[in-house]
């Protein structure tokens, strides 16, 4: 099913509570629709399986994402849909296809680099430069929770060099919080 970007965070809301990870989905959401931009595919449906890639994170923290496709099959996502979501497990056994292994190489990066620009005396993504995300990668006590290995292994297995993938990712993050639908709330 084809929704809305309005319909997709409608949806979203539903489920998700905090603002913290509503504005992870968005994060996400806006890379997804950059990278799908950049390799001719469909802006529109990455963008929305990147906006509901957690749906079911705030219910259900322990089991997640193992209650997505209870959650969209209400809304009559397809199975490809679903599956896509699905896909970011860290466990998930089948190879992942080109929106699959782009998804898993921005879950963990967008938020990063959010963290590396919230700590500037700008707070802006705008004067961020992928080199002092690199470097803040290797200071294990700077945002300890994020998984440094996921995102060194997302790029490599989307074949993307570190640098020039977390300056796209960068780019995309900078373009999209000075857009209206991602003031409310604000992506950073
Ligand atoms: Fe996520």
């Amino acid at each position: 099913m084809q929704t809305s970007k309005a319909e997709t965070r409608q949806i979203l809301t539903q489920y998700v509570s905090c603002d913290v990870l509503l504005k992870h989905c968005m994060a996400v959401e806006a890379a997804m629709e950059a990278y799908a931009k950049k390799f001719g595919e469909d802006e529109a449906y990455w963008g929305a399986v990147g906006l509901l890639h957690d749906v079911d994170f705030d219910l259900y923290p322990n089991d997640h994402p193992n209650h997505a496709r209870e959650i969209l099959t209400k809304y009559n996502y397809s199975d490809d849909f679903i599956t896509d979501v699905e896909s970011h497990a860290r466990d998930w056994s089948q190879e992942r296809t080109l929106l699959q292994k782009t998804l898993l190489a921005l879950d963990e990066l967008t938020g990063f680099i959010i963290a590396c620009a919230l700590v500037r005396p700008d707070k802006s993504l705008d004067t961020l430069e992928a080199k002092s995300v690199v470097k803040k990668m290797k200071d294990k006590a700077f945002a300890r929770a994020v998984n440094r290995a996921t995102i060194i292994e997302g790029a490599m297995s989307l074949g993307v060099d570190l640098k020039e993938h977390i300056s796209f990712v960068i780019e995309a993050l900078a373009t999209a919080a000075k857009r209206p639908e991602y003031q409310n709330p604000p992506l950073l």
